[in-house]
């Protein structure tokens, strides 16, 4: 990882206030001296984000998130640690020493750059006389000039490798050029792979072209898209089709919409609906789950209307489940595409089916009912089987009662037998964050405290410093010693929102999770004197007791009398000091 030295973060963090940074995302309201905004990294409609100027940190009272500056860009924009920093120090007006930042995409300069000129290539092609019929054909579909500019939309001539030929005229290495995937060698040398195909550029989640999709448009030929092969810098399954235009409008509606092909997408695109992204006509991978996850938490399947869209919306409905999301399914009839639909039924039909999804439970029920005859007993059994199995993975009561009134009307069984044959599921009310609520004794909550005031107040620092006290837990016993190394190294100094980022950097992720959830208590803000002298002296009593327990055990299996007498002794002392201060 390219590194910048802590005190350089920790001045990029210190150039801007992270209420303006958050500002920029959301909309926040001031409430006494922290501020409010709806959590952008779950579904919500109430302000449980604070986020405080004091301490420069967010924190979301309901899903747990938290964390500084450059927690919230990297989770809102996907970005990595390094990318967080460089783009805050943008905003600070930090002059970050770029070579300092290498990532790997420099490495790799020579194929972006072959990428960008044979966009240009293909797009002035578009536009020059050879292009005309392709232009007809766009024309046709219903693209307009302001699309094809937006998408980068071209065209790869027939005639013969003119993209080759100026990738040598550039001086390009043979080896880069053939890396690129699109000119191939032969014995007779190099040659253009695409020819006479409308070119889609590919694009990475930063919007960097790293491929191409060419379609016939004039001709008949057995693959209608040709794809530009992967690369070290082009996996498919790690690419969402208009993921880096979607971005930000699935973070606003607080929900992506994903479709099998591109041109649905560009279709969506031209009627207004900017929140969708394409697979790509592949299966969802883990790393596109993990990725949709992120961009919001509602996510809808809008695959084809045939078949094979069916089969497809079932795949990914079990990859989202693996990472824990379910999505809700919208289903096109007639076998359509979201492209024909629209152009059949127009916008407003689609937006009204995109406003009405079914759950995924409603969905497997349809599914499961069209490949069965309903009035053949057996295959009925079969069905109503089927869905009580699916039903019994339902942890929503609400939609397991639902279903199951509608599994009645539609069978005709008895309710009463349906219902004995449900697993008696602990019932788990639906919400959109389900919280862990746990209970802390007093020692460890005296702990948990105690750490939270440190990471708010330089004096409960500095107490814990001269107590010497011995925290039972070794998390919070790690944690409370990092917050005092922190500390001394910062000659004396503390900011939480710095020594965010220095845990998080540790690797350690026990550390890392102890440290967001203390920052998650929701304590008020100061605590009084004796209040933090009751932590310590709750802890104190918890070593002693012990401490007591453990030689009362040692006297019970020791014979040697003198040893005892020394224990006895000790076991007094101790007893005197228990209850006490110190
Ligand atoms: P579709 O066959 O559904 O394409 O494939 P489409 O979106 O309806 O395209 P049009 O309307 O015919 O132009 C869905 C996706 O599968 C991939 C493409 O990425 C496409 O967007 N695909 C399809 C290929 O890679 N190669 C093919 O030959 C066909
Ligand atoms: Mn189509």
């Amino acid at each position: 990882m390219p590194m910048l030295d802590n005190s350089k973060i920790e001045e990029i963090r210190k150039s801007v206030n992270i209420i303006d940074i958050i500002s920029e995302y959301l909309p926040l309201t001031q409430r006494g001296r922290n501020y409010f905004g709806v959590c952008p990294f779950h579904d919500d409609h109430s302000p449980s984000m604070s986020v405080s100027p004091d301490l420069q940190i967010y924190t979301c009272f309901s899903c747990g998130a938290t964390g500084n500056v450059f927690k919230f860009i990297m989770d809102y924009e996907n970005l990595s640690f390094m990318d967080a920093v460089k783009k805050v120090a943008d905003k600070g007006g930090i002059d970050v020493n770029l070579s300092l930042v290498k990532s790997k995409k420099i490495v790799n300069s020579e194929i972006y750059e072959i990428y960008s000129i044979a966009r240009k290539l293909y797009q002035n092609n578009l536009n020059s006389e050879y292009g005309l019929e392709a232009k007809e054909y766009l024309a046709k579909r219903d693209i307009s000039e302001e699309i094809i500019k937006e998408f980068g939309i071209g065209l790869s001539l027939k005639k013969n490798d003119v993209l080759t030929n100026l990738l040598i005229k550039k001086e390009f290495k043979n080896t880069d050029i053939i890396k690129s995937g699109l000119i191939i060698q032969n014995s007779h040398g190099l040659h253009d792979i695409y020819s006479n195909r409308i070119m889609f550029p590919l694009e990475n989640l930063e919007g960097k072209t790293v491929g191409f999709s060419g379609r016939i448009y004039n001709t008949s030929d057995t693959s209608k898209y040709i794809n530009t092969k992967e690369t070290e810098i082009f996996k498919k399954g790690e690419i969402l089709y208009n993921y880096h235009r979607a971005k930000d409008a699935c973070r606003l509606s607080k929900t992506v919409i994903i479709m099998e092909g591109f041109m649905d997408v560009i279709r969506a695109y031209t009627i207004g609906i900017f929140n969708v992204v394409a697979s790509m006509g592949t299966a969802i991978t883990k790393n596109h789950a993990l990725l949709l996850k992120k961009l919001a938490p509602n996510i809808i399947l809008l695959f084809d209307g045939d078949e094979a869209g069916e089969k497809a919306t079932l795949s990914c409905i079990e990859e989202l489940a693996n990472v824990g999301v379910i999505p809700k399914v919208v289903r096109l009839e007639e076998n359509l595409d979201p492209d024909d639909y629209i152009r059949k039924y127009g916008k407003e039909k689609f937006l009204s089916k995109l406003e009405n999804p079914i759950n995924v439970m409603e969905f497997k029920m349809q599914h499961l009912k069209s490949k069965i005859n309903l009035n053949d007993s057996v295959e009925l059994a079969k069905y109503v089987n089927e869905c009580l199995k699916e039903l019994n993975a339902i942890n929503d009561d609400i939609l397991r009662e639902i279903t199951l009134k509608k599994l009645v009307n539609e069978s005709g069984i008895d309710e009463s037998l349906l219902r004995s044959k449900l697993e008696n599921k602990k019932i788990i009310k639906k919400e959109t964050v389900v919280k862990e609520v746990k209970h802390y004794d007093k020692y460890e909550k005296a702990q948990r405290n105690l750490i939270f005031y440190m990471l708010n107040s330089i004096m409960v620092i500095k107490k814990y410093i001269k107590k010497t006290v011995f925290l039972p837990d070794d998390n919070y016993r790690r944690l409370a010693n990092k917050i005092r190394y922190f500390y001394e190294e910062h000659n004396n100094s503390f900011n939480v929102a710095d020594f965010y980022t220095y845990v998080n950097q540790s690797d350690n992720e026990d550390l890392i999770k102890t440290l967001n959830n203390i920052l998650n208590m929701n304590l008020k803000e100061e605590a009084a004197d004796n209040e933090i002298d009751d932590y310590f002296k709750v802890i104190n009593d918890y070593n002693i007791k012990n401490e007591i327990n453990k030689i009362d055990f040692e006297l019970q299996k020791s014979d040697n009398l003198n040893l005892k007498k020394e224990k006895l002794k000790k076991l007094v002392e101790l007893k005197k000091r228990e209850g006490k201060n110190d």
